[in-house]
C-alpha cells in the first residue's frame, strides 16, 4: 500500500539522519516486530547494524535455523548477524526448576546474561534499537519480542548491560498489521511475518514442570505436527493462536504388544481477539484424529493427546 511504501521510505531516511555512521544493536527474537525492525534497520544501514540472535533452545522446531537464513551471512540483508546457541546454558539453569513464574525468571535472566556478554564483545555502540510498538506504547502490552529489555528498561530507566547512547524505536507509531506490512513491504518471507505470537520464554512455558531437553524434542516433534496438519487441513481461517503443549503427566498405554508409560501432549487453539479472553477453537474432529496419531506414531515418548477445551478466564492460552 501506498502508506507503507512511504513509512518505509521516510523511515528509512530518518534512520539514516539520526544514526549517521554510529553503530546499532538489535536482540533479534525472530518474531514479528523485531524482523520487522532488523529488516528496516538493514535497508538503512546495512552493515552498521549488529543482530544478536540468542537461540535459548526452546524455540520451536527449525525456528532458530529459519531466523538464520533470512538474517544469517546466507540470507537476505547485510548486516552483522551474531547467533548465540545457548540451549545447554539454559537446560542446565532449568534443571530442577518446576515453578512457572522462576522458569519466566531464570529464562528471561539468562537472555540478559547471554545479551550482555555478547554487547561487552562488540564493545560500545552508538544505539540500542527495540521492537516497540504503538500498543506497547499504550500499555505494557501482551509480552512481544523486546519484552526482557523493555520491562528493564521501563522500571530502570536505561538497560545497563549494554553500553550505548540511545535507544532508538522506529515502529513505535505502528499498530501490529502495519508492521506486518511494513515487513512485506521490506521481502520479509510470509512465514516470517504472519507468525502467530509465541511467548518470550518459549517452550519453557509450554511444558510443564521441569524443563529437559527430551521434553523440548517432544514438544518441539508434536506441535510441528499440529501445525502442518492444520495448515492443511483447508480450514477457512486459522486459529488465533495454536501449539502443542506437554503435560507433566505420564499414563499407560499399549503399543503393540508393549505396555508404555509415556507422556500426555496437550494441543491447544485459541479464537481471541486481544488475548484477554479467549475460546476454544472449533478444530473438525476428523483433524484433530489425524494429529493424534500422528503424533503418537511419529514422536517417541508419547502414548496420549488430549484437547484442550478451556476458556480464558478461567483457563490462561498458556499452560504456565
Ligand atoms: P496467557 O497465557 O497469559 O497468554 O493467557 C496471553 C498471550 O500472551 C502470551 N504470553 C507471553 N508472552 N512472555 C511473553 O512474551 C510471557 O511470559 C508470556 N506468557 C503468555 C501468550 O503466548 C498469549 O499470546
Amino acid at each position: 500500500s501506498w502508506r507503507m511504501d512511504s513509512f518505509v521510505e521516510n523511515t528509512i531516511k530518518e534512520i539514516r539522519e539520526k544514526v549517521g555512521d554510529g553503530k546499532v544493536l538489535l536482540a533479534l527474537s525472530g518474531g514479528v516486530d523485531s524482523s520487522v525492525l532488523a529488516a528496516l534497520l538493514a535497508r538503512a544501514i546495512g552493515k552498521q547494524l549488529t543482530c544478536v540472535f540468542v537461540d535459548h533452545g526452546l524455540l520451536r522446531k527449525n525456528e532458530g535455523d529459519e531466523v538464520e537464513s533470512v538474517f544469517g551471512p546466507n540470507g537476505n540483508f547485510d548486516i552483522n548477524f551474531i547467533r548465540v546457541n545457548a540451549a545447554q546454558r539454559y537446560y542446565d539453569k532449568l534443571k530442577g526448576v518446576e515453578e512457572p513464574e522462576r522458569k519466566r525468571k531464570i529464562i528471561g535472566e539468562e537472555f540478559i546474561r547471554v545479551f550482555e556478554e555478547e554487547a561487552k564483545k562488540i564493545g560500545t555502540v552508538d544505539f540500542l534499537a527495540q521492537g516497540t510498538i504503538y500498543p506497547d506504547v499504550v500499555e505494557s502490552g501482551l509480552g512481544g519480542e523486546s519484552v526482557v529489555i523493555k520491562s528493564h528498561h521501563n522500571v530502570g530507566g536505561l538497560p545497563d548491560y549494554v553500553d550505548f547512547k540511545e535507544i532508538i524505536e522506529p515502529l513505535r507509531s505502528l499498530f501490529k498489521d502495519e508492521v506486518r506490512k511494513a515487513g512485506l513491504e521490506l521481502g520479509l518471507p510470509e512465514y516470517l511475518v504472519f507468525r502467530q505470537p509465541f511467548p518470550g520464554p518459549g517452550l519453557g512455558i509450554r511444558i510443564i514442570g521441569e524443563v529437559t531437553a527430551e521434553k523440548v524434542r517432544i514438544v518441539q516433534d508434536a506441535d510441528f505436527i499440529y501445525r502442518e496438519e492444520l495448515a492443511n487441513a483447508g480450514l477457512e481461517k486459522l486459529p488465533d493462536q495454536y501449539f502443542a503443549a506437554l503435560s507433566n503427566m505420564r499414563s499407560v498405554g499399549v503399543m503393540g504388544d508393549e505396555r508404555t508409560y509415556d507422556y500426555a501432549v496437550v494441543l491447544r487453539a485459541v479464537e481471541t481477539v486481544d488475548f484477554m479472553t479467549a475460546e476454544a477453537s472449533e478444530i473438525p474432529f476428523a483433524v484433530l484424529q489425524k494429529v493424534m496419531s500422528r503424533i503418537i506414531n511419529e514422536v517417541k515418548g508419547v502414548n496420549r493427546v488430549m484437547y484442550d477445551l478451556t476458556s480464558k478466564p478461567p483457563g490462561t492460552v498458556e499452560l504456565e
